[in-house]
């Protein structure tokens, strides 16, 4: 077999957030805004994949497909569920989680904040209102001096980017707001909260970094201003405020063409994702080396890439080319750490609930029995050879 183009050591992972799998969090913002008539919401997430209760067999089997790293999320509103009251036994359950990765074998990527809120902070005026970073910095010392010191990487924030853009200027996320200034507003107090659990994860021999939604962005003819003016206070003032981070988490889909007028739709002729994106994996490539160039070349993490598809062959065809595109990073020097394909089960896509099948592994959720797709086993075996074979075309 020809060596490896990927380090020893590569982190091969998949990922889940706690409000997509859990099941059952109705003490968050997600929750409400579900069962808010006025969001756009088509359903509520109700039990998920049962994740809260079935972490270990799940893990478990993320370990036996050959990964040997899993990102997962705490969920904020169980282990603070009301201001100030922290809840031992959630925090506990998370111990236990990280515990169970170490027994298996899989290295733990733990994100403290993956879009969810507790309904309290939503009701003091969510991520607009700049005390929202401190009481959050207080959020994450319970967590990290609860079981800080088995970890060893830390996502503070996930897209805080996605979460400021859709909750306050598209209004398709909790609080649904339209407003540039809140939006403004929430990107800062995102990037103070993040700086405070940065200070704090480190203290406690860990690594953290953020997770930014990132995009391959194509300026078509006289796109150029248009594209400089959504990319600036989406993805640009982010990869600013990650500069020194000890990481940055990149996570992408696909691509963003921009005309004269903003911003455009696929492209005719392109396929497109049961997300409605195109099909692009060759915007990981290009997202991984926007991050190297734009943060000084601190090292990165795929922290997610993956497509939502009913074809499980188009799966394994959108992986193998983004990690195409991977190897020709590392071969031009910039520092990629680890590959994590995003979702390990099919679970709740937000706005969109179970429509969009992103995962690895099937999940009937009357019975919550899982079936590993054929995807899952082609990247469990890529992950064990370290990427070695299996990325060539059938
Ligand atoms: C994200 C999200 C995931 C989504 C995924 C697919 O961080 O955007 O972390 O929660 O499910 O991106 O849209």
């Amino acid at each position: 077999m020809e060596p490896s183009a990927f380090p020893d050591g590569f982190l091969w992972g998949t990922a889940t957030a706690a409000h997509q799998v859990e099941g059952g969090n109705w003490n968050n913002d997600w929750w409400a805004w579900e069962h808010n008539p006025a969001s756009l919401c088509v359903g509520p997430s109700g039990d998920a994949c049962d994740h809260y209760h079935r972490y270990r067999d799940d893990i478990r089997l993320i370990a036996e497909l050959g990964f040997n790293m899993y990102r997962f999320s705490m969920e904020w509103s169980r282990i603070e569920p009301e201001e100030g009251e922290f809840s031992v036994a959630a925090l506990d359950h998370y111990a236990r989680m990280v515990d169970a990765c170490r027994e298996f074998e899989v290295e733990p990527v733990v994100t403290l904040h993956h879009f969810t809120s507790p309904r309290w902070i939503a009701a003091q005026g969510g991520w607009a209102n700049p005390q929202t970073a401190q009481v959050f910095g207080r959020y994450v010392e319970r967590v990290m001096s609860a079981f800080g010191d088995r970890l060893g990487l830390v996502c503070t924030i996930n897209e805080p980017n996605v979460a400021a853009t859709m909750g306050y200027l598209v209004g398709l996320f909790p609080p649904g707001e339209q407003d540039f200034a809140r939006r403004a507003a929430a990107n800062e107090t995102f990037i103070e909260a993040h700086h405070r659990a940065v200070e704090v994860v480190r203290a406690s021999g860990a690594k953290a970094g953020m997770t930014l939604a990132m995009s391959q962005w194509v300026a078509l003819d006289g796109g150029e201003g248009p594209m400089a003016a959504l990319r600036g206070p989406y993805e640009d003032v982010f990869l600013e405020a990650a500069c020194g981070d000890d990481f940055i988490g990149v996570q992408t889909y696909t691509r963003t063409r921009v005309g004269p007028a903003g911003q455009l739709g696929p492209e005719a002729g392109v396929e497109t994702t049961l997300m409605g994106y195109e099909f692009w994996p060759e915007a990981l490539e290009a997202t991984v080396r926007r991050a190297a160039q734009e943060t000084g070349h601190i090292p990165i993490l795929i922290t997610e890439n993956g497509v939502a598809t009913s074809d499980d062959d188009r799966r394994i065809e959108y992986v193998r080319r983004a990690l195409h595109g991977v190897r020709r990073a590392l071969a031009d020097g910039i520092d990629v750490f680890g590959y994590t394909y995003w979702s390990a089960l099919d679970n709740f896509e937000w706005a969109f609930a179970y429509g969009p099948t992103f995962g690895l592994i099937g999940v009937d959720r009357a019975t919550q029995q899982r079936t590993v797709k054929p995807s899952g086993r082609w990247l469990g075996d890529l992950a064990r050879h370290n990427g070695s074979g299996g990325l060539e075309s059938p």
